[in-house]
């Protein structure tokens, strides 16, 4: 199965299973003399860790991360970066009676169909286990990008269709569920609570804001940055829609309301999210990704087995009621690589003077 390298100047594979013996990443392309060390990842993996909250599974990971090669006292060295973190929290019994049965909403029946052979403990690759590696060069990714004052925050906008009222940066760090209305995300945790008691779960919206983006990012035709950064989000397991900018709601305005408005002193409105022609305009690239309700319910469901029998499945195990807050790293992450791919594109033919 191919398809596990990401990027085109700043390039990521990553490895690992669930409950296999590790995962991690490795990153090609990294310039040198970039500062390093593994606090620098950890703290990225920290914020994606299972366990931290009460709508996350308690499988608990410690998610510790070892650079492998690549830094030398500190510093990028311009080789290949290998990044490894252990499973060390695999509990694979708990998905024994799932060897043969498929459980709907997730990737065994596609898995089973497209290789003939599966690894059935948690999810294998199409896990969220898998995610830890993104982060782990997404944190990478972020370094160098911080060097431009690039920053990039993600947050949530929506959690089973309690949306937010108010905008806040400082709220963002302040609620489990990394929303920027408080009293949304109060609303958004019971709605959890009462959905996971009930055996069942919730989806959500996450939106991504890119500041201090430069313009000119973007590659036409087929690289477009807009391109690549839905690409990237619909990457990740549970998301099933992108927007940017006005996103599908542009397909309702008039031209006259949609298009952004250009003064001496810049662009009047973003309508576009950042992004003109696939190019950044150099204004906040704002990007929003919808993520399905967790696969895994407690409630019994119907499903088949591989031989085609008719059987019923309830998920046993350790499961996220929904997929936020954690996916809000998972998705920072994946914005940093193509920011990152793309920052270098552009530096490679179009050197500052
Ligand atoms: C941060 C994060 C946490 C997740 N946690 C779970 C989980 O606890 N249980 C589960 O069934 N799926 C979980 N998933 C989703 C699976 O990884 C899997 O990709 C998904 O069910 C398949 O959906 P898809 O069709 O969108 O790829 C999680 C995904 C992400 C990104």
């Amino acid at each position: 199965m191919s398809g596990n390298t990401f990027g085109v100047l700043f390039r990521v594979t990553t490895f690992g299973e669930s409950h296999g013996k590790a995962l991690g990443a490795v990153i090609d392309g990294c310039p040198p003399n970039l500062g390093l060390g593994e606090a620098d990842i950890q703290a990225e993996l920290d914020r994606r860790k299972p366990g931290g909250h009460n709508a996350s599974t308690s499988r608990k990971e410690e998610d510790r991360v070892e650079i492998l090669s690549g830094v030398f006292q500190g510093k990028t060295t311009g080789t290949p970066i290998a990044l490894v973190i252990a499973n060390r929290d695999a509990q694979s019994a708990a998905y024994e009676d799932m060897r043969d049965v498929f459980r709907p909403g997730h990737g065994d029946y596609t898995y089973f169909n497209k290789d003939g052979i599966r690894d059935h403990r948690g999810g294998g690759r199409a896990s969220v286990r898998e995610t830890a590696a993104r982060v782990a060069a997404g944190a990478v990714a972020r370094k160098l990008l911080a060097c431009e004052g690039i920053e990039v925050v993600g947050y949530t906008l929506e959690v089973g269709g309690i949306g937010i009222n108010s905008w806040s940066r400082d709220a963002i760090g302040a609620n489990r569920l990394l929303c920027p209305d408080p009293a949304a995300a109060k609303r958004m945790e019971q709605k959890l609570e009462e959905v996971r008691s009930e055996g069942d779960s919730l989806g959500g919206i996450v939106e991504v804001r890119v500041t201090g983006c430069p313009a000119g990012l973007g590659e036409p035709v087929f690289d477009k940055i807009d391109a690549d950064l839905a690409g990237a989000l619909m990457s990740i397991g549970t998301v099933k829609g992108v927007e940017i900018g006005a996103g599908f709601e542009a397909a309702r305005m008039r031209g006259s309301r949609c298009n952004d408005p250009i003064g001496p002193g810049g662009f009047e409105t973003n309508h576009a999210g950042g992004v003109l022609a696939g190019i950044t305009t150099g204004q906040d690239i704002l990007i929003r990704a919808a993520c399905k309700p967790i696969a895994s319910i407690a409630m019994e469901q119907e499903t088949i087995d591989a031989r085609g029998n008719p059987a019923k499945i309830s998920v046993r195990g350790r499961h996220d009621a929904c997929v936020i807050p954690r996916i809000v790293p998972v998705c920072e992450a994946m914005v940093c690589l193509v920011l990152a791919d793309h920052l270098l594109r552009q530096n490679a033919i179009r050197k500052k003077a």
